[in-house]
């Protein structure tokens, strides 16, 4: 089972996490969601509490089996079992290592597609979204983008290149604050990124307070059909390799 991306499929421990790289993790939630019972076990009591708070069941079942997959990864990385690792949350809510350790990791989720992140160099952020049609991009785009975001866009000439670009766009914004761990404290139109295809992605402009753009890392990996998706980090150029998690939990 994987998230139809194309990405190799491998199971936590069996690759290793060096210097020089960050790996990046995808998954089908729904296609887990069998495994969510015993997958519980492995959950700390906040994570439970958190799960039980779930109005609707398929929710919680994608937040125990997203959990539960973030810690085999990391009990992976880190060789301990995936019950092991504390989580602490940052102030605007990262979901960080508690004391901070040897791990740096982001995790993002969208219509029962998982997207993880993982660098022992750089604080990484992830963003992944599935592709939809707004009945008034351009609002939208006119609330929460740049200007010069929403120039390269409206220049695009089909409503489908507008819409992924949208989509890119917005993934790649929604990484760098994850990577800041500012989350949407922070006004999306307050920096800068640029929108086109081309893996010639990086930030333009950014507010003060963060590293100065050239500073950024910025890529837009493909996880699933119909998806889009972004990984974001301050610092050194990273050789990035992708998974989709392989089987059952
Ligand atoms: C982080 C945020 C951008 C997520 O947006 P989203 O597209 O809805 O959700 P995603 O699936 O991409 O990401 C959710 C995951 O990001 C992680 N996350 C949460 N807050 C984060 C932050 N500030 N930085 C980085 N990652 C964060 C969590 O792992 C979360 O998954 P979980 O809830 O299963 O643990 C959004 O929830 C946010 O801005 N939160 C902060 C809100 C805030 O600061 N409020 C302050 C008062 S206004």
């Amino acid at each position: 089972v994987n998230s139809g991306g194309g990405w190799p499929l491998a199971r936590a421990g069996e690759v290793v996490l060096g210097p020089g790289a960050i790996h990046l993790w995808s998954a089908n939630l729904d296609s887990l969601l069998g495994g969510a019972g015993a997958a519980r076990a492995c959950l700390a009591p906040g994570e439970l509490e958190r799960a039980a708070a779930f109005r609707f069941e398929r929710d919680a079942g994608r937040f125990v089996v997203g959990r539960a997959l973030l810690r085999r990864l990391l009990g992976g990385y880190l060789g301990v079992h995936p019950a092991e690792p504390v989580l602490a949350t940052g102030e605007h809510g990262k979901p960080l290592l508690d004391p901070p350790g040897s791990i740096h990791f982001n995790l993002s989720h969208s219509g029962g597609v998982a997207l993880m992140a993982f660098s022992r160099e750089a604080e990484v952020g992830v963003d992944v979204e599935r592709i939809q049609d707004f009945p008034d991009l351009e609002a939208m785009m006119r609330r929460y983008f740049a200007p010069a975001e929403r120039d390269a866009i409206a220049a695009m000439t089909s409503r489908e290149e507008r819409r992924e670009a949208f989509f890119r766009c917005w993934t790649r914004k929604e990484a760098v604050l994850k990577a800041l761990g500012w989350g949407l404290a922070v006004p999306l139109d307050s920096f800068e990124v640029t929108v086109a295809r081309e893996d010639s992605s990086r930030v333009t402009a950014m507010r003060a307070g963060a590293a100065p753009p050239e500073g950024w890392r910025l890529a837009s990996p493909e996880p699933a059909p119909g998806f889009a998706a972004a990984v974001a980090w301050i610092g050194p150029q990273l050789a990035a390799s992708s998974w989709a998690w392989e089987g059952e939990l």
